[in-house]
Parts: C-alpha cells; sequence; structure tokens
C-alpha cells in the first residue's frame, strides 16, 4: 500500500555514482523505509522538484559506502514502491564501448545484457514467494524512455536514443578482452549497476528508464593504457550537471 502522504510521488530517481542529492529538490522530507528484504541504500528524500513531487534515493548511499555488488536492489525499488512511486528513472554511470559513446555522452539505453553474478534478482527469492516469470524481452519502459528523450531534447541536452547496456559485477572495471566480449556480444554501454535494478522494477510493475552517463571509454575501447578514477569522477561530474534539467523537464 503507497503511504497516504505520498500516494502522489510523481517520479523517483536512484542515483548513482556522483549523484547523491538532487540539487534543486525542496521542502523535502527523509523517510526510512523498513522492507522485508532489509535496508535500502538509505532514506528516500521526497520533496518538489520543478512542478513535480519526487523521491530520490542514493542507490551507493549519500557517503558512497556501497560498492555495487553490496547494493541491496530489493530494499531500494520495494522502498521506493511503498512510498507510491510509479516511474523510477536510474541514473548510471557507465563506460563506452561503441565508438561514439566517449566521455561525457548520455544515453537512454533500450537493452541489456546481465553479466552479473551472486546478486538477488528477484522478489520470488524468498520461500513462500509466488513464483513470477516478468516479460523482460524490452527491460526498459518504452514510454518512460520516450519522456526522458522528449525531456532532453527540450533542455537542449545532446541524449543518444537506444544502445545496450552490459552490466557487470564489479567493483573492478574490466579487462580489455571482457570488453571485447561484449562488444561481440553487442553491448554499448558497461556498467555495474543496472542489474537485477530493472529487472526487480519490473517484477514490482514499476515504470523504469535508464539515464546512462557515459564516465570514460571501456578497457581497450580509448586511447588510454589505464583507466584513471580521477577522470572517471571529473567526466561524471560534467554529465551529472546537466541530470536534474533533464528530469525537471520530464512531464508530471
Ligand atoms: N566499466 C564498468 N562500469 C563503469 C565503467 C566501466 O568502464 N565506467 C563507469 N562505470
Amino acid at each position: 500500500m503507497p503511504h497516504p502522504d505520498h500516494a502522489t510521488i510523481d517520479l523517483a530517481v536512484i542515483g548513482g555514482s556522483g549523484l547523491y542529492n538532487l540539487p534543486g529538490l525542496e521542502s523535502a522530507s527523509r523517510h526510512r523505509v523498513d522492507t522485508p528484504y532489509g535496508a535500502a541504500s538509505g532514506d528516500v528524500v521526497i520533496g518538489d522538484f520543478a512542478d513535480k513531487r519526487v523521491a530520490f534515493l542514493a542507490r551507493h548511499g549519500e557517503s558512497h559506502a556501497l560498492p555495487p555488488h553490496r547494493v541491496n536492489y530489493r530494499a531500494n525499488l520495494w522502498a521506493l514502491h511503498s512510498l507510491g512511486a510509479r516511474r523510477v528513472i536510474g541514473v548510471n554511470a557507465v563506460g563506452g564501448i561503441r565508438g561514439d559513446l566517449g566521455p561525457r555522452v548520455i544515453v537512454v539505453p533500450d537493452q541489456l545484457i546481465d553479466y552479473t553474478h551472486g546478486r538477488y534478482t528477484s522478489y520470488c527469492d524468498v520461500d513462500g514467494a509466488e513464483v513470477k516469470h516478468i516479460d523482460f524481452s524490452e527491460p526498459y519502459t518504452e514510454s518512460l524512455r520516450l519522456q526522458l528523450l522528449a525531456a532532453a531534447r527540450a533542455a537542449d541536452i545532446a541524449v543518444i536514443g537506444g544502445g545496450c547496456y552490459g552490466a557487470t559485477q564489479g567493483p573492478r572495471l574490466e579487462t580489455r578482452a571482457e570488453i571485447a566480449r561484449m562488444k561481440r556480444d553487442g553491448c554499448d554501454l558497461v556498467g555495474m549497476t543496472g542489474m537485477p535494478e530493472a529487472a526487480l522494477a519490473r517484477e514490482l510493475t514499476l515504470d523504469y528508464a535508464c539515464l546512462a552517463l557515459v564516465a570514460n571509454f571501456a578497457a581497450g575501447c580509448g586511447d588510454e593504457a589505464e583507466i584513471s578514477i580521477e577522470e572517471i569522477f571529473a567526466h561524471l561530474a560534467a554529465a551529472t550537471s546537466e541530470v536534474p534539467r533533464i528530469l525537471a523537464a520530464m512531464p508530471k
């Protein structure tokens, strides 16, 4: 049951690396949600943003204490759903595999491949739970993807529509051979947090789309022999600074 005060949440946002709060979120209140799956990554912050009621949750925690494989994805989505969210945007830092997806490019992917392991990938993973085989042919909600693309265009922010997100386990970056394999598989982007988030959102019948921010060329895809974490965060900061304007232009 949605929390009565928040049945009107228009949009929920899960911030990834570099996005630990949502600038412009006003009159906000913090909500710690007890879930059957344990603790979410932190408080859900609900407030007014542009013309919308927005719920924000920092995926890695507000001090980035949780690596991708230790994020409690089930609790995070459960918390947002139980507060009344119905549309969720996952903001994810990624590496670019495809040549035109270099640092600071923003992408709204339309496909994904899951290479993660050992994560809780389903709400069925509990004794006595109903077994659900969700359709996942299209892992993101098309109407929400289109809204994101239109919002970016309305805000005059360049964004690429479509692309396949490959979700890796992390927290280490990939080897060149791993990225070469992912490229052969058809991945355009690589990130560590896109799954199981998308699948869990679908199980809860939440609309879900990903706003992917390219921080670096993935291993072997750029000119550099090594990927520097400082550079990743510098590019990420630049791309992240565009996110509030895209979200502000989203319809209610
Ligand atoms: N690989 C995986 N995840 C990432 C990368 C990468 O190169 N860059 C940012 N997130």
